[in-house]
């Protein structure tokens, strides 16, 4: 059998994997994945509906230099050591395998986005030491994962900042901590997918050339409403450049996801406004949800809530499925992580409507039980 992650985005089982009950997307609340609720910008928009016969019939520019070049301006960060990928799941299958070469145990905190141990335990077969947030509300003790490198010899550690499932963060001076803990003895990754809910200076990109053995993995698909267009980008260490773009297959970004891209980028003031709407709206539903005194929510700095059914006598997944009947899709997290109870769902934040649906349906599903 095929060895895959778990995953939200159950929506295709409602429109169909080829796309033939489209109109469902319409009747269904996919808050089950953090696809960004909001569109692209419209000068996205507009740039692929001018564009869409040609960059449909035509190949990209090679390696993606033009985007590139954008992405190097937009973050003042190395254009050099930006490798572009199909997506960050792309970087995540075919950088992972030669970042962590050693025996030892990759650090992960738990829960955490689920490829990365995936791809290391499943498909590579390295040890795991999966480093527990739960005890600490999900907040990363900062002084213990410290301490732990002191305490045994390890392969790695891969941070998720801000964290998803979790939405918790970690701060710029604790982040330097860790890497200055590491101090080089092995390869330290931060995927910043979720960048742009913190402040710009959570952001490693700028230190990575002080540390030698710093990559970071950014995502196009949650910030900037282009999760379809499938476009990452991995920040690697100089010396890994040449090796890592030598490896990259070319075409690897199609072209209009390359127009949409560069386009995105130019638009800071709407991704601004759209994050800004986020957090508005994601206070909105936390507040909304606290009204449910079954139900514990965990604060997030990310587009969605992690709630606690301990108090609400339903399991994750009972209450997963019978929430998918009404139409709203939401995530059961036990599967991020190895010590998670099935007690924990991730609700991601939608439109104004779908986020009243998702508390009516929250509102049903509670009361009928
Ligand atoms: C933390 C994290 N990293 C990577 C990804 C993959 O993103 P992409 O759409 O770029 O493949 C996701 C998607 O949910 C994510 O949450």
């Amino acid at each position: 059998m095929l060895n895959h992650c778990i995953h939200g985005g159950k929506l295709y089982q409602f429109i169909g994997d080829d796309f033939r009950g489209l109109s469902n997307i319409y009747s269904t609340v996919a808050a089950d994945v953090l696809d960004a609720w909001y569109p692209p910008s419209p000068n996205v928009l507009s740039k692929l509906q001018e564009n869409l016969s040609w960059g449909s019939r035509t190949s990209p520019p090679l390696v993606a230099n033009g985007l590139r070049r954008a992405i190097a301006e937009t973050f003042v960060i190395p254009e050099d050591q930006i490798v572009m990928g199909n997506g960050s799941s792309d970087l995540i299958f075919r950088l992972l395998p030669s970042i962590f070469l050693s025996h030892h145990p990759v650090i992960i905190p738990a829960p955490s986005y689920g490829e990365y141990a995936h791809v290391l335990s499943d498909l590579c077969g390295k040890k795991i030491f999966h480093f527990p947030t739960y005890e600490t509300a999900f907040q990363l003790d900062v002084d213990a994962l410290i301490e732990l490198f002191e305490a045994a010899r390890f392969g790695g550690l891969v941070l998720v900042n801000p964290c998803n499932p979790t939405g918790q963060y970690l701060k710029r001076e604790e982040l330097i901590a860790i890497l200055d803990a590491v101090d080089n003895r092995f390869p330290v990754l931060i995927d910043e997918t979720y960048f742009a809910y913190l402040p710009r200076d959570c952001s490693m990109e700028s230190e990575i050339n002080e540390y030698e053995n710093l990559y970071i993995f950014r995502s196009l698909s949650k910030i900037y409403g282009l999760s379809g267009m499938r476009i990452g980008y991995a920040l690697v260490p100089a010396k890994m450049s040449n090796y890592y773009r030598a490896r990259t297959p070319p075409y690897t970004v199609a072209t209009l996801s390359q127009v949409a891209a560069i386009e995105a980028l130019k638009d800071d003031a709407y991704t601004r406004s759209m994050i800004a709407e986020t957090r508005m709206r994601r206070n909105n539903l936390h507040k909304d949800l606290l009204r449910f005194d079954q139900l514990t929510i965990i604060g997030s700095e990310i587009n969605s809530l992690l709630v606690d059914l301990e108090n609400a006598d339903v399991s994750a997944d009972i209450f997963v499925h019978a929430m998918a009947k009404k139409g709203v899709l939401v995530r059961n997290i036990s599967s991020q992580g190895n010590r998670y109870p099935d007690r924990f769902v991730r609700i991601s934040v939608m439109d104004y409507d779908d986020n009243l649906r998702i508390v009516q349906a929250i509102r049903e599903v509670l009361g009928e039980r």
